[in-house]
């Protein structure tokens, strides 16, 4: 069986090429970038650009029948290709915001992509799966550079608790998706095991790191002046309205035991994994 993943070169899709592997599939990779690619030998490698139907040719899809399809802008172009090309099962990447669980979600950023992306999927085959992750333990990498260089993070609402999930535990849930039958139809809500204060976050990187991690609370209004250059107004709207309300509602863990039977990797685990990441000036 040959599975062809898509956002191989990401976070998720790297350990989930991987875990393929282990499990004994063939893997073919899209990217846009082959020469850069750097996935082990046994995969093979096409090129091709999720947004873009004319990349996406025979080439890609020929002894394809399922793939896992990475969220990118533009897919639809990808899954229009992958379905007239007879790729009947497709795993999707999506996000718990598409569950629309808490008023927040609605109309957010992240939701109004990844609900017309499930929507595009599920008219274009009967055979799909959706993987819906909450938080990535990822997002904490933004706090690397001030880790680095021994600057204080300056965070608002460190009392909120979050749930966050590691890459490996989706790319694991996306493995059992397409190697078995069990989750056709399913939309799976995914988060790490444990709801932890954003303060209990960064003494957990500390943790790791064995050394302290200085922290400030600041204000919202605080964190938007200082950070809006970076991020765009409604993905700051999205974060600072999540943590507001997991001040007082935290994250209900929904870990990925229920799809591979084993236990949801923790923070702490994950900072182990990104210890690299945060060390060196
Ligand atoms: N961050 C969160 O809290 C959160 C929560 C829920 C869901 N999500 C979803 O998870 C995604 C992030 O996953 P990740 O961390 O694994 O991603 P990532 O590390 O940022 O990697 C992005 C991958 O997407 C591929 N890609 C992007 N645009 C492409 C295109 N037009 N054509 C072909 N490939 C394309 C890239 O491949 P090449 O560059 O090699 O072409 C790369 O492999 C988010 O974008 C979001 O949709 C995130």
């Amino acid at each position: 069986m040959t599975i062809l993943v898509t956002g191989a070169t990401g976070a998720v899709g790297r350990h989930l090429v991987t875990t393929l592997l282990a499990r004994g599939a063939d893997v073919r990779a899209l990217t846009r970038k082959p020469a850069d690619a750097d996935l082990p030998d046994a995969v093979e490698v096409v090129a091709g650009d999720l947004a873009d139907a004319g990349t996406l040719g025979a080439e890609v899809f020929d002894g394809i029948d399922r793939a896992f399809v990475f969220p990118a802008q533009g897919v639809e172009a990808f899954v229009g290709a992958a379905t007239g090309h007879g790729v009947r099962r497709l795993s999707l990447l999506s996000s718990l915001a598409a569950a629309k669980e808490f008023p927040r979600d609605h109309g957010s950023a992240s939701q109004l992509h990844h609900s017309a992306v499930e929507d595009v999927v599920t008219v274009s085959t009967d055979a799909w799966t959706i993987l819906r992750p909450g938080t990535f333990a990822n997002n904490l990498l933004s706090w690397s550079w001030q880790i680095r260089s021994g600057a204080p993070i300056r965070a608002p609402y460190l009392a909120s608790a979050q749930a966050p999930v590691h890459e490996y535990d989706i790319a694991e849930a996306a493995a059992e998706t397409l190697l078995t039958d069990e989750h056709l139809g399913d939309a799976i809500p995914l988060t790490g095991p444990q709801a932890l204060t954003r303060s209990e976050q960064v003494a957990t990187i500390a943790e790791a790191l064995g050394r302290d991690v200085p922290l400030v609370e600041i204000t919202p209004e605080e964190f938007r002046a200082e950070a809006g250059r970076f991020i765009p107004e409604p993905v700051m709207k999205m974060l600072l309205d999540y943590w507001h309300d997991t001040l007082t509602v935290p994250d209900v863990p929904r870990p990925v035991t229920a799809v591979t039977g084993r236990p949801g990797r923790t923070l702490a685990e994950w900072a182990a994994d990104h210890r690299a990441d945060f060390e060196g000036a």
